[in-house]
Parts: C-alpha cells; structure tokens; sequence
C-alpha cells in the first residue's frame, strides 16, 4: 500500500525513551546514528542539540512540516482514546504515571520534532524514505535505531522484516530494534527466524532486556551486531 499522510498515525517518543528503549549509554550516544522509522520522534531534536550525529529516515518526512503537524493534532485524541479504552495494556508508572503524563510527553516530543524538522531537513537529518530501500551507502552509521515499526506491525509480511533488517545490516555496523511484540501483545512471530537467519551469516543476535516497558511485556530489543565478514572494504 502506498504511503499517505491520512493512513499514518503519527506518534513519536521523547529522547529519554529512545534511551531507555534501547538501553543507551553516552558511548552509544557519540556514535553516528540512523533513526530508522523516527516519525515525528524528538530523539533527533535532542541528540543534535546534545552534539550528536543523527540522520533519521522516514516516509513521513516527504511531507512539509505544516501537515504532518496538522496530522499530527488531528490523530492525538483517537490515539489517546485508544490507549485510554485499552489501558491495561499499558504499564503506568513513573515517568508516565497515567494518561496525562502521556498525552504531555508525547504531544512535548512531537511538538519539539515539529520546531526542528525544517532545519533538520535543509541539513539532511530528515530523509524521506522508507525500507527496505535506504538511500544511504554502506556502513555509513555505527548504530541503526527502530523503534515501533519493524515487528510492532507483524502485517508488514516475513520477507519486508527479512529484506527491511538486511538493509539496515548494510547502512550499520550494529542495529538495536525495540519492541519485540506485536500489537496484540504476542512476542512477533518473525524473531525466532530472523535470528537463526542472522546467525548462520556469522552475525550475533541477542534479545536483551531494557529498562523501558509501557505497552505490557515490551521490555526487550533485538541488538544484531554485523558480521566482520559482510563488512564493507571502506565506510
Ligand atoms: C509508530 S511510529 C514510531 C515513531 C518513532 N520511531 C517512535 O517510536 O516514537 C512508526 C513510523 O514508521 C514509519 N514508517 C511507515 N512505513 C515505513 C517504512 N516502510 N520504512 C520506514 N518507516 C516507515 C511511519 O511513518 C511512522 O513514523
């Protein structure tokens, strides 16, 4: 399916959960970046501010900064809506002790995103584009981040998640994706393939527990650190 602005729900996480999502240290945080599926996320917003490089990909960004935040306002109450009706689902605890806390840090997060994007996008931090196609060269990042896209949306089909992390393996020496459940709540049906696919080309692939949980039992990334032998001659 095409992408269009009316089919996506924007929703982006503030910079202190993309760290605690992907259990990043200051290290993780001087390496060059790739926020795969950042949407209007602020982690790109505050990691320039903080120094550090980023460049985030999306489909959304082809669109200019006045409708994706026109977007944006519009899905907020059927978001908050949907989280309040399924709200045990979710795990309300500090920084996010109830629905309130929510809809402030994220409306916060997107709105931070919304003020950077059309200086992020004139100094290429923002491209448009969507897996499993990048336009990015090989191994031009140490780290790749994606965050509630790859496993989330278990319709996306076996061979997208296979080609979609390929390329990631191709534009980064390592790759953290958080979560690994489904939007039922089921631990994705793809990991266990994935894994064993990585592993048999020499790469290591580990489910490692962070210390970020909000929908119930996402507390796990996959980290795939890239096999030396797939490593590109020059970055
Ligand atoms: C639920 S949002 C997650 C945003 C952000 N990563 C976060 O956690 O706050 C999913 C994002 O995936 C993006 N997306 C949809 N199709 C994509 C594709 N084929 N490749 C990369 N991103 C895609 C959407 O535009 C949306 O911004």
């Amino acid at each position: 399916m095409p992408f269009t602005l009316e089919n996506v729900v924007p929703w982006g996480r503030s910079f202190d959960e993309y760290v605690r999502m992907f259990a990043l240290t200051e290290d993780d945080l001087n390496k060059t970046i790739l926020g795969c599926a950042d949407g209007p996320a602020a982690f790109n917003a505050e990691l320039t501010r903080r120094g550090g490089q980023i460049v985030s990909c999306d489909p959304l960004y082809a669109f200019p900064s006045e409708q994706i935040d026109a977007r944006i306002r519009e899905a907020y109450p059927t978001v908050m809506q949907q989280v309040q009706a399924n709200a045990d689902d979710f795990v309300w605890s500090r920084p996010i002790p109830d629905i309130e806390a929510l809809g402030r840090i994220r409306m916060s997060a997107m709105q931070e995103f919304v003020a950077d994007f059309p200086a992020g996008l004139i100094a290429g931090r923002y491209v448009a584009a969507e897996l499993p196609t990048l336009p990015l060269t090989d191994w031009q990042f140490e780290l790749a981040l994606c965050s509630h896209f790859l496993f989330l949306y278990d319709g996306l089909g076996a061979e997208f998640h296979q080609n979609a992390i390929a390329e990631l393996c191709r534009v980064a020496e390592e790759i953290r994706i958080f979560p690994l459940l489904q939007l039922d709540g089921r631990r994705s049906a793809y990991l266990t393939t994935i894994i064993d696919e990585l592993q048999s080309t020499g790469s290591i692939a580990e489910v490692i527990e962070t210390p970020y949980e909000f929908q119930r039992g996402a507390c796990e990334m996959l980290r795939i650190r890239v096999a030396a032998a797939s490593r590109p001659i020059a970055r």
